[in-house]
């Protein structure tokens, strides 16, 4: 509808003598101001030297001759906006639409099949999965599905950190104070890795030499040499992966493909990186190692290769690229899901990336989390006072299970989603459990909530044998008519939610949704045997239903049967 009636108010608007118009279309905020609104009067009446009111006036004049059905009519208000109001009957088509679509409603093709590999999550091996990689998992998860939903092709991969110079310290610090039997057998192997990783960093502060022995144990292991090393570290890979699943299976989130750093590290792999950046004269020997110069400083030189010969991350990165390049083709989307303390970092990598003409513009996109902070601060791995994800859950259950047990895992982890895809992701979130857990606020318990109620009034409906039907008379209540108008606004979201990878758009739609419903459910007698409205109004709670369960599906979010 967005396009034509952009089409529409462009000729209105060359009609009413503005040459080549750029129209804006906006939702105004209070629904009684229309449907849509634009300024395009306001815009050119310095061109035109025609007073703002009177070029608005014009354009509604020719844009009201040829009104399309599903339109009442435009008007001009204030000091020149033009509001557009959309016909009673298309709401009524919309809202049957959405009812005979069901979980389809929003769907679409307009990504035409294009690849698109969303990266997300990664965590680090033998590192504990943090609630720092929790909003990679959440957000990539996210944009994954609505690009899913639009009709991209799309690839989740998790690029798991299970290479670099992190393992030296690891085996080093395994092998000097580690009781290997110990860590197989322990509940929580991971811990026990940390804390020796966490040790290695306490210890290497009084002796020295540390460092270096570990960089050499890396280096044995990158060579491949000794077998036993490799092995622990396989075994390192094994005992973290299954950790990790255990949290993927209570977050609902599944992957792809999970091709580690290590995939990439090979001496063949990085060979060809450094012969292919040779080839480009984007090489330079410095110190002994290899490093990319920017132009006129653009970025900080960036190393390939360590002056030891060992592969470096990015190193790795470009490997994956050049992988993923050659595997899935040419019109390839590459999102990296990475917090915001790799932003230079990923645009040294696609700059370098776009020097080699590895892609179109616009096809490698870092999508950026900022930290969650709690009030002592970041957390690192290193000085060990970490935030393990399920104690984080474990919590939020706990707190679920006073609301109603049997509903406790959906609304725990919809509440510790929700509390992230709320947010620009951008920006840093300060961890507060009554935020989070709130019934009454912008929370996922809130919008699961509102769902189960409107799924209450439809059984209630049921049991009395109550139509749910659009067919008959459409009631004239203001919370109803702004509810069902808002729902036409779902698609045009998830397009702009994705356009922007920006999951919190949807989510903000959503709250909005909620407490359009809220109002509805609140002032309306919903289920009134004696009204003739009664079949429309259950018709556009289901219609909200939908809406709401298919936004939250894409948000990850469950919505349970009770609460
Ligand atoms: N494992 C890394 C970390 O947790 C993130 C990997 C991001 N992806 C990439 N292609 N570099 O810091």
């Amino acid at each position: 509808m967005i396009e034509e009636i952009t089409h529409l108010l462009k000729k209105a608007s060359i009609k009413a003598g503005i040459i080549d118009p750029f129209i804006k279309l906006e939702h105004p905020e209070d629904i009684s101001h229309g449907d849509f609104s634009t300024n395009v009067a306001m815009v050119y009446t310095k061109v035109l030297k025609i007073a703002p009111k009177i070029l608005a006036e014009k354009i509604v004049e020719e844009f009201n001759k040829d009104l399309p059905s599903t339109l009442s009519n435009a008007t001009v208000a204030g000091p020149g906006f033009i509001n557009i109001y959309v016909h009673n009957s298309a709401v009524t088509k919309n809202t049957t639409s959405v009812i005979s679509l069901k979980e389809n409603y929003g769907r679409s093709d307009i990504g035409g099949g294009k690849k698109i590999i969303v990266e997300y999550s990664s965590p680090n091996i033998a590192k504990p999965f943090t609630i720092g990689h929790l909003r990679s998992t959440i957000i990539g998860d996210a944009i994954a599905n609505i690009y899913d939903f639009l009709g991209y092709k799309v690839i989740r991969d998790n690029h798991l950190g299970d290479w670099g110079t992190q393992f030296g310290k690891l085996l080093f610090a395994i092998d000097k104070w580690g009781d290997w039997d110990k860590i197989e057998k322990s509940d929580s192997p991971i811990k026990d890795l940390v804390a020796l990783y966490v040790k290695f960093h306490d210890e290497a502060l009084i002796d020295k030499s540390y460092e270096d022995q570990a960089r050499n144990l890396f280096k044995i292991l990158e060579s491949g040499e000794n077998s036993d090393i490799t092995e622990k570290w396989r075994k390192c890979i094994e005992l973290s992966k299954k950790e990790f699943s255990k949290i993927y299976d209570k977050l609902g989130v599944s992957f792809d493909t999970e091709f580690g750093e290590s995939m990439f590290a090979s001496p063949e792999k990085s060979n060809e990186i450094l012969e292919i950046l040779k080839s480009k004269n984007l090489l330079t020997t410095s110190e002994n190692a290899q490093v990319v110069i920017f132009e006129n400083e653009k970025y900080p030189p960036l190393i390939i290769q360590k002056s030891d010969g060992t592969t470096i991350y990015a190193t790795r990165d470009l490997a994956t690229d050049w992988y993923r390049k050659n595997t899935y083709g040419k019109d390839l989307m590459i999102v990296n899901e990475v917090g915001s303390e790799q932003t230079l970092y990923f645009r040294q990598l696609f700059e370098i990336e776009r020097l080699l003409g590895w892609f179109e513009i616009g096809e490698r996109i870092h999508v950026s989390h900022g930290l969650y902070r709690f009030k002592d601060g970041k957390m690192s791995t290193r000085k060990g006072n970490v935030i393990w994800l399920d104690d984080i859950i474990d919590e939020a259950e706990k707190r679920a299970v006073a609301l109603n047990p049997e509903s406790a895992n959906d609304v725990a982890i919809g509440a510790i989603k929700f509390n992230d895809l709320k947010r620009d992701c951008a920006h840093d979130i300060v961890f507060d459990w009554d935020e989070i857990m709130n019934m009454t606020g912008d929370s996922g318990p809130y919008l699961q909530y509102a769902c189960v109620r409107a799924e209450a009034v439809l059984d209630k409906a049921k049991e009395k044998g109550l139509k749910v039907d659009t067919s008959g008379t459409r009631p004239d209540i203001v919370s109803l008519d702004m509810l069902e108008r808002y729902m036409m606004h779902f698609e045009e979201k998830l397009v702009f939610s994705a356009n922007s990878f920006k999951p919190n758009i949807l989510a903000g739609y959503l709250i909005n949704l909620a407490s359009f419903f809220n109002v509805f459910y609140a002032q309306t007698v919903i289920v009134d045997e004696k009204e003739e409205g009664t079949a429309y109004k259950l018709a556009v709670t289901q219609a909200f239903i939908y809406t709401m369960r298919n936004g939250l599906n894409l948000l990850g979010i469950k919505v349970p049967k009770r609460m």
